[in-house]
């Protein structure tokens, strides 16, 4: 029977008086054949246990060694030793799993991420992805929990899609065809009318145009799943497989869109700070060491906690793009010729841009709007200026774009008359066009890339660290 453990977390929260309890974990390390540091993955925090000398057999002792797993019953006392509250003293040790410390790969001391990244399907077990990781867990509940509070519906949107007209980026084909000799039509081109869905098909990059179907029938709904990116971008940014959540409002314009995800992140970061104290801190430590060895102009400004503490407590800056390009053509940056990529109204804002304004300009998270309409998708509400859509991305300190988004062309002719202009094929997506044709409303909706939001909170450099197995160009690892 194994379900009658307790978890370390909750042990150490116990007044200890003698209580009897069984507990299982990993040894983290063994100390004079007396004191084992237990941890099973709820909390950072060991427990302590000590095992009396003399009161097991030689052979047992020597098999507890780091990542073996054990089943240890004995009694909740005061400890003798300095820090840490209570110990478990031992009176039955049984070891459930060996581990042969000469080949086990994780040391008991720090290793880099980089090594860790190798190693990505034991870094669980280090404090480093044990805090990440609870992290990220309770991320994900505060987004389920914040939409469910205000009426959204949870709406899960295909992975696999016909359509690939959004644009948002290169896909990821899905086909059961054979590479080698595929069935071909006439013109020598592939017959996908042969292929598993007998159409072609991709992984989605996006759940947001079948997103606008669920709010024109169900007024609010999220979606919260995997979205896939065949871009060749090798950044610390950028995964091939990544998670999106993405919230979509009928009867909504941009301001409401902007004032759901500033409620949103804020929410999320609230909810973190309450729930992971222990987690945040010892990733606000982790960061602070870290950055003790950069040079001081490559350092942040704000530890990890005031960080999240300041974002909480202010407002976000709300610019429109005409409004960006113009600080950052005033800026002392372009000025000195410090941005690589060059500055004029209608580029697409490089990230060195973005952080400028972001870090340097407002030192705050920043709302952009009305961007050009010929860097942004067929679907955004067209302004009245002829040349600019209603669409927002929210840029955040450290990271850059974190939010996508835009109110939704609602407007059937215009609609049309910029899918034709923009190519994008109007029959394929004779559905979606159907929201517009019968009944259709005022609707906004954006995306938050979930890792980039972790990266965010956890104050972690590489989105690499905080997905369990990244996906990137060449690496498909575990
Ligand atoms: O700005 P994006 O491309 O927007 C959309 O896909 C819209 N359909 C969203 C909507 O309006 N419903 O992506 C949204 C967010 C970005 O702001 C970024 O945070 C994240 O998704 N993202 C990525 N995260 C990790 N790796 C990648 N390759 C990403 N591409 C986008
Ligand atoms: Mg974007």
């Amino acid at each position: 029977m194994f379900n009658k453990r307790v978890k370390i977390k909750e042990l150490l929260t116990w007044n200890p008086s003698g209580q009897e309890v069984t507990v299982m974990g990993w040894v983290r390390t063994f100390r004079n054949n007396q004191f084992i540091a237990l941890n099973d993955g709820s909390t950072n925090t060991n427990l302590q246990i000590v095992v009396t000398l003399g009161q097991f057999d030689d052979e047992i002792l020597k098999r507890i060694t780091t990542s073996a797993s054990l089943k240890v019953t004995g009694t909740v006392i005061p400890s003798q030793g300095k820090g840490q509250k209570l110990e478990l003293k031992a009176s039955a040790v049984e070891i459930l799993g060996d581990s042969d410390p000469e080949k086990y790969p994780l040391q008991p001391k720090k290793h880099s991420l980089e090594f860790l990244r190798e190693k990505a399907h034991l870094r669980f077990r280090t404090n480093t992805f044990g805090s990440i990781f609870r992290v990220r867990h309770s991320i994900a509940f505060a987004i389920h929990k914040f939409f469910h509070e205000k009426g959204f519906l949870y709406l899960h949107t295909p992975i696999i899609t016909a359509s690939d007209a959004e644009g948002a980026g290169e896909m990821f084909r899905v086909s059961t065809l054979p590479f080698d000799n595929p069935p071909r039509n006439d013109d020598g081109s592939i017959n996908f009318r042969e292929d598993f869905f007998g159409k072609s098909t991709n992984l989605t990059v996006s759940g947001q145009l079948e997103g606008e179907l669920g709010a024109t029938a169900f007024g609010d709904i999220y979606t919260f799943g995997p979205t896939f990116r065949a871009e060749n971008s090798n950044t610390t940014r950028h995964l091939a497989e990544f998670w999106m959540v993405e919230p979509e409002m009928a009867f909504s314009d941009l301001e409401d869109n902007m004032n759901l995800a500033e409620e949103f992140i804020k929410y999320i970061i609230g909810f973190v700070m309450e729930n992971n104290r222990e987690d945040l801190e010892f990733l606000a430590n982790r960061l602070a060491e870290e950055e003790k060895q950069l040079p001081a102009d490559k350092r942040t400004d704000m530890p990890l906690l005031e960080k999240l503490e300041f974002v909480l407590n202010n407002n976000f800056e709300r610019i429109t793009y005409t409004e960006a390009i113009d600080i950052l053509l005033q800026s002392p940056a372009y000025k000195k010729k410090k941005f690589q990529y060059e500055v004029k109204w209608g580029i697409d804002m490089q990230s060195e841009h973005e952080r400028y304004l972001v870090e340097k300009h407002f030192k705050k998270p920043v709302i952009v709007t009305n961007y050009p309409k010929d860097i942004k998708a067929f679907y955004m509400r067209q302004n009245d200026d002829g040349k600019t859509v209603a669409a927002m991305d929210i840029l955040a300190p450290g990271i850059g774009e974190i939010v996508g988004g835009s109110q939704r062309e609602e407007r059937m002719e215009k609609l049309e008359a910029r899918m034709k202009e923009m190519h994008i094929p109007v029959d394929e997506l004779w559905w979606y066009l159907d929201t517009r044709r019968f009944g259709t409303v005022p609707h906004a909706g954006f995306g938050l890339g979930f890792e980039r939001m972790v990266l965010f909170v956890t104050g972690m450099g590489n989105i690499r660290d905080v997905i369990a197995f990244p996906r990137t160009p060449k690496s498909a690892e575990f």
